[in-house]
């Protein structure tokens, strides 16, 4: 496909000059992308993350000629070049250019990855004091029968950035999306837990991304607790002793508020971001 004239930004250009704009996944979404911490120079779960990176790769009809093995070799080295001890990678694979029709099985399927230090995501009192959140925005999750939600796309993350965007709007930190039928899903960035009469209570991973730290704390649980997968009830978290997000960047995070309902962080939640941070250092 010849391009004979684009426009970009402030003016009109060769369109060599701008090929970002005969990307594929810029159009269409054809994209997908991990979330990697650094800590102390070393990669927490990188073989976890590069699976899934390759998984959600394949469920949206990527080819990567890429395996796990390469695509970890890059990413560590990455961090050796940056020499960055605290960080966060983002790796992404995404259909290239040129051919701007949906189905366009010429564009190759590319790879790339960026590091950058990272202080933390909500600023260090986050971690103490918890964030707020609202379930007072527009888009629900959609349900795994309309969209491949297994998959950690660029596509899923339009509703959690529209909705995080009214979150903070309106003064909150982040968004509490619901599922497509009213139960309750995860934030934008992260999934959720409560701490309700004596168990841990967590949302079914069906409609929501099954992170990877959601998968860590539940394989970690302090001694004694149990934790349950369930339809979560709005009106059930929000009766909670204690409520906490988990993910890559959040880590584990104590919520403070969800709409007007006010929450303590507590002892269940230190006790399991004690044993995270132990397991971030061990790895
Ligand atoms: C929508 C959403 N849910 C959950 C998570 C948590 O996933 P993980 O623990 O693998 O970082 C993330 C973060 O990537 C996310 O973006």
């Amino acid at each position: 496909m010849t391009y004979a004239l684009a426009f970009l930004d402030d003016r009109f250009t060769n369109p060599d000059e701008a090929d970002i704009l005969t990307v594929h996944a810029l159009h269409y979404a054809t994209a997908v992308f991990e979330g990697i911490r650094v800590y102390d120079g070393r990669a927490f779960k990188l073989a976890e993350h590069v699976e899934r990176l390759l998984r959600s790769a394949l469920v949206i009809g990527l080819q990567p000629d890429l395996d796990a093995d390469s695509c970890a070799v890059v990413l560590e080295e990455m961090i050796m070049r940056s020499d960055l001890r605290n960080a966060y990678l983002r790796p992404v694979m995404f259909q290239g250019g040129v051919d701007l029709g949906v189905h366009a099985p010429s564009n190759k399927t590319r790879f790339g990855a960026l590091i950058w230090d990272w202080p933390t995501v909500f600023g260090e009192s986050a971690m103490q004091k918890g964030i707020s959140l609202t379930t007072q925005v527009p888009y629900r999750r959609p349900p795994p029968s309309c969209f491949p939600t297994e998959a950690k796309s660029s596509a899923g993350y339009l509703t959690g950035a529209i909705n995080r965007r009214h979150a903070a709007e309106a003064g909150f930190d982040d968004a509490l999306m619901l599922t497509h039928d009213g139960f309750v899903a995860e934030a934008s960035g992260a999934n959720i837990f409560a701490f309700h009469s004596g168990t841990l209570l967590t949302p079914r991973p069906s409609g929501i991304l099954d992170g990877i730290t959601r998968q860590t704390v539940m394989a970690h649980l302090p001694e004694g607790l149990t934790c349950r997968e369930c339809d979560l009830d709005l009106s059930t978290l929000l009766e909670a002793d204690e409520v906490f997000l988990t993910g890559t960047a959040y880590e584990i995070m104590p919520v403070r508020a969800i709409d007007g309902t006010r929450f303590q962080p507590g002892p269940q939640t230190r006790l399991i971001a004690e044993i995270y941070q132990t397991l971030t250092c061990a790895d």
